[in-house]
């Protein structure tokens, strides 16, 4: 029997990430080639001839999984009954702008969005925040929206997870599927730590160690940090615009492994509500290594975290509590 279509909202839809997302989703990459979806899209009134364009072009794509679409400003008609809420549009930071003023836009608009999400969305909603500062943003709407599960609030820290499997590859001339584990600790922004302790490469030999294969500490304690941490700058720096297709793509590897689970053996990287695991405050979206299974993300427990590790934890968790006291101050 044909499944139920599921709706998914991707705001900021008109947008770069949101031009590459919904092909994306509407083709079954982001929820599977056997799930029928109805797309809403949401953007603001400037952009309402844009999203209009986006509508046509699914229409004229003709994708069979794609059972409707809703392209409106309206917040409520955007989030009514929608299963899955890809939050993409936000306020970019403009010359001239102060951290605390982007932050002061963000912070109203995923207050407002969290109302209409938390009074119009299904039960049990999954939401992922992709807007920056992403950590925060989520933060904020777990806030405004405190009848959606905890569980369900998250924001995207899989493009920094895959950027580091890139890097692993490329250095080590080997396929990116064979290389697991790595983890991206904390905030979506330079002050986060890839880490590749506990990550493995699938050889001939059987998993080895990333370390034990790359041979070369000074360069994983350095300049493949730096080169993550960085990745999303030298983007823009290239293309004069940030990361879109990696962005959408990494979105759809998020909702998939959560809603369909991880493989065995194989931790990602989500940023999720903190419990206070690997003494990290709780009560910030801090990025762990969880699991998925059923539908529900698990923190990968009892990994071991060397002095090294500890203080670039701590460091991307102090980034991370003052961004909340900022926000907090902008409600204010
Ligand atoms: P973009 O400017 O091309 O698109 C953003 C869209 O959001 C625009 O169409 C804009 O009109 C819309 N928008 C603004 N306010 C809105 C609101 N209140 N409601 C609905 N829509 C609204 O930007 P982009 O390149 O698509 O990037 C989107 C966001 O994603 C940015 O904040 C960017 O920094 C962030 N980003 C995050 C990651 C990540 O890994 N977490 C990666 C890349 C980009
Ligand atoms: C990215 O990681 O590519 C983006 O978050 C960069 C940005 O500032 O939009």
């Amino acid at each position: 029997m044909a499944k139920e279509p599921v709706r998914v909202l991707v705001t900021g839809a008109a947008g770069q990430i949101g031009y590459a997302l919904v092909p994306m989703i509407a083709r079954g990459v982001m929820l599977g080639t056997d799930q029928p979806v109805i797309l809403h899209m949401l953007d603001i009134p400037p952009a309402a001839e844009a999203l209009n364009g986006v509508k046509m072009e699914l229409v004229d794509a003709a994708f069979p999984l794609l059972k409707g679409v809703v392209a409106t400003t309206d917040v409520v008609e955007a989030c009514t009954g929608v299963n899955v809420a890809v939050m993409v549009g936000g306020f970019p930071r403009k010359e001239g702008m102060e951290r605390k003023d982007v932050m002061s836009k963000n912070v109203s608009i995923y207050k407002s969005q969290a109302s209409a999400l938390e009074k119009h969305a299904a039960a049990n909603c999954k939401v992922l925040v992709v807007a920056n500062p992403a950590n925060t943003n989520a933060l904020i709407l777990k806030e405004f929206a405190p009848s959606i599960s905890e569980k369900n609030i998250t924001c995207l820290t899989r493009l920094d997870h895959n950027r580091a499997l890139g890097q692993i590859s490329e250095r080590l001339s080997v396929q990116v599927s064979d290389v697991k584990n790595v983890i991206i600790w904390g905030n979506h922004s330079s002050s986060q730590y890839p880490d590749v302790n506990h990550a493995t490469v699938k050889t001939p030999a059987g998993e080895k160690p990333v370390r034990e294969l790359v041979k070369d500490d000074e360069w994983l304690n350095a300049e493949f940090i730096t080169t993550v941490q960085q990745r999303g700058a030298a983007i823009i720096k290239a293309r004069k615009l940030s990361s879109a297709l990696s962005a959408a793509s990494s979105a759809c590897d998020h909702i998939r492994d959560w809603v369909l689970g991880t493989p065995e053996g194989t931790w990602v990287s989500m940023g999720v509500y903190s419990d206070g695991s690997y003494n990290v405050p709780a009560g910030l979206i801090y990025s762990f290594p969880v699991t998925c299974q059923n539908g529900e993300w698990k923190i990968v427990q009892g990994l071991s975290i060397d002095e090294f590790s500890r203080k670039k934890l701590d460091l991307t968790a102090d980034e991370l509590s003052e961004e909340k006291a900022l926000a907090y101050s902008c409600l204010s």
